[in-house]
């Protein structure tokens, strides 16, 4: 089995994962709360929260698929992109772990992980595709041509389509982190009522940053009406930001000719953009948001390290 790390944010999780793809164990522990009073994660926070869970995570996760670490023949881990100090507690995990068995370990890119969710399970999707990576860091249209290469062909130029819901979340009153919230509320309001324009940048790329100053004068404009008004104002929201996805993602699929389109990361699991995409290969919902299933996935399509080569690895903070 493949144990799998995964603390680039803030979820602090642990997968068991067999060479085959079968999931045999995923454990999530969310800080999101800790996080909700300051609005959003505060990355010292988050780092000191993962190194009380992490030990604890990996015993359940061990329970979960009834293993010991003699199980295990490969440590699998996110080294970045994400908080450094966030990354670097799950790669000392992971490096302990791999270095106290002589395992192997596998430093794995956290969109490859994101992309990788797809390749799970008994519905294991096959390259080529198009894939729309929409999570809280990064809005990316992927043209996959194999189970660790791709063509990026799109990007956002300023926020990425998790942080428009969160932003717009907090514009509404609604906490951190707000996409779910939003989902949610907008099923209540009428998606019609107003209108926020998503811009058309060039190319294939994506920009959320008019969206969310549209919100902010429509609640401004309303006052002591916003209340009554919020299910309408998530719906709308939610439907300019989905609609803008689909568009593109359609577009880019069109331009290159992909047989099939994928949706993965935690924007995901939105209902409203599921729905809007009933062709497309959606991630499961478990494995939208941040979890190590698909870190472990990820890692059978690298190279992975042999002992003790790892020990000095570090974590990178940006996208590479
Ligand atoms: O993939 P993820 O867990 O972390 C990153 O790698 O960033 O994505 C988290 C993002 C957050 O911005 C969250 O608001 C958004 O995914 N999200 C949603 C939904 N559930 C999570 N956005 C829209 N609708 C949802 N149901
Ligand atoms: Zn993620």
């Amino acid at each position: 089995m493949i144990l799998g790390i995964e603390t680039s944010c803030d979820e602090t999780a642990c997968a068991l994962v067999d060479q085959d793809g079968k999931v045999r164990a995923n454990v999530v522990s969310s800080q999101a709360e800790l996080h909700a009073r300051y609005g959003g994660v505060v990355p010292e926070v988050a780092s000191r929260r993962h190194l009380e869970l992490v030990v604890p995570v990996v015993r359940d996760a061990l329970g979960e698929a009834g293993a010991t670490l003699d199980d295990v023949d490969t440590v699998a881990v996110t080294q970045g992109p994400g908080l450094i100090g966030a990354l670097l507690v799950g790669l000392q995990a992971a490096k302990a772990i791999a270095w106290s068995r002589h395992l192997p370990l596998a430093a794995v890119d956290h969109l490859h992980g994101h992309v990788s969710s797809l390749f799970l399970g008994e519905d294991a999707l096959e390259p080529p595709f198009l894939c729309l990576l929409a999570s809280g860091g990064h809005t990316l249209l992927l043209d996959v041509h194999e189970h660790a290469r791709w063509t990026v062909l799109g990007s956002t130029r300023d926020d990425a389509a998790g942080e428009a819901f969160d932003k717009g979340a907090r514009l509404l009153g609604l906490g951190y982190p707000g996409g779910a919230a939003i989902d949610r509320l907008a099923r209540d309001g009428d998606g019609g009522s107003f209108s926020f324009p998503v811009a058309r940048v060039d190319g294939l790329d994506f920009s959320f940053s008019g969206v969310k100053t549209a919100l902010l004068y429509a609640v401004r404009e309303l006052g002591d009406d916003v209340e009554a008004r919020r299910a309408d104002l998530a719906a709308s929201y939610q439907r300019a930001i989905v609609r803008a996805l689909v568009e593109r993602t359609q577009e880019a699929a069109a331009r290159v000719g992909a047989p099939r389109i994928a949706v993965v990361g935690g924007v995901a699991a939105n209902s409203e953009l599921r729905a809007a995409l009933p062709e497309a290969v959606l991630a499961p919902l478990p494995l939208c948001t941040d979890n190590a299933a698909m870190i472990a996935s990820a890692s059978r399509y690298v190279e992975a390290l042999p002992y003790p080569q790892y020990l000095g690895l570090d974590a990178y903070a940006s996208a590479r």
